[in-house]
């Protein structure tokens, strides 16, 4: 049996910064909230985008953020790092913090396995959550590579509408094949195309790079919205933004083809399991 037998623990990660890693991650955690499935976000990005969007705190008041559980010693921490209360219903987060900058020096230094923290304390919550959604910093170095070793599985958004969207493509893959060394089972779920025109030549062209250079494209495609942006800003996801927009559609579908692949399954209430 592998880390995790009931949870599935998704890393959004790509080196390149601004290709839509943190706008996944919290669609995504919506619309699986909303279907019933119990999530938890890591923020594992120091410039905690992702908590300053659904957090309800300002990521410098917590008091046990993402860089004291990679670097607390025991493995109890988790449910002191755990905040119940954001934005989203059934959606629970660990903050990032700038704090999360210094993690990989001490981590470097003090533990014998420095990529293998997040997995260690996360395995504590196996069952507990459905699903967990881990956005990652921009950049291959430690808290990528502890959040891939603690993922199940691995979405990489890539900017479609860029001609450079592939650019560091190869160095990652090489880097989750290292990975895979220490998290075997590791799957590549696909590349994300975000910003993605069919119209546009240079979306076109990317779509094919992409699906050659990965392998494989999940089979929906984000389009480009004022809206995600303005989502940000008001700490709302796009679903409450705008349930009818076509981007919020898009990830609506993203979400539902996931449930489907991974076999996700809203666990049963307490009182169900009581009664049965
Ligand atoms: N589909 C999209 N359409 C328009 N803007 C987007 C889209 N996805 C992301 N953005 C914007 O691009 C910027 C970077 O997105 P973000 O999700 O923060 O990327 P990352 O986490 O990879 O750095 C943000 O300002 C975000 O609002
Ligand atoms: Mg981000």
């Amino acid at each position: 049996m592998g880390t995790f037998d009931h949870t599935r623990v998704i890393a959004i990660a790509n080196h390149k910064g601004g290709v839509g890693k943190t706008t996944t991650v919290v669609n995504l955690a919506d619309a699986f909230g909303r279907s019933g499935l119990k999530v938890l976000v890591v923020d594992m990005d120091p410039q905690a985008n992702a908590s300053l969007h659904i957090g309800k705190m300002h990521p410098s008041r917590v008091d046990l953020s993402c860089a004291q559980l990679l670097l607390a010693a025991g493995v109890d921490k988790l449910p002191q790092a755990v905040h119940e209360d954001t934005y989203l219903e059934n959606v629970s987060l660990i903050y990032g913090s700038l704090a999360l900058g210094r993690v990989e020096e001490e981590l470097k230094d003090q533990t014998p396995r420095p990529s293998e923290e997040l997995r260690t304390k996360l395995e504590t919550a196996d069952g507990i959550y459905d699903v967990i959604l881990i956005d990652c910093p921009p950049s291959l170095k430690l808290l990528t590579s502890n959040a891939m070793a603690a993922a199940t599985h691995i979405i990489v958004p890539v900017e479609s509408g860029s001609q450079y969207g592939l650019y560091g493509a190869e160095d990652l893959l090489k880097h989750i094949e290292k990975i895979k060394r220490i998290n075997p089972t590791l799957a590549l779920l696909g590349a994300l195309l975000v910003r993605h025109d069919e119209r546009q030549t240079v979306c076109k062209l990317l779509e094919v790079t992409a699906r050659e250079t990965f392998g494989k494209i999940l089979p929906v495609r984000i389009s480009t919205s004022t809206k995600v942006n303005q989502a940000a800003v008001m700490q709302s996801s796009l679903h409450k933004l705008d349930r009818s927009a076509k981007v919020s559609r898009e990830y609506r579908e993203l979400a539902d083809g996931l449930i489907a692949t991974l076999g996700l399954k809203p666990a049963p209430a307490e009182e169900e399991v009581e009664n049965g």
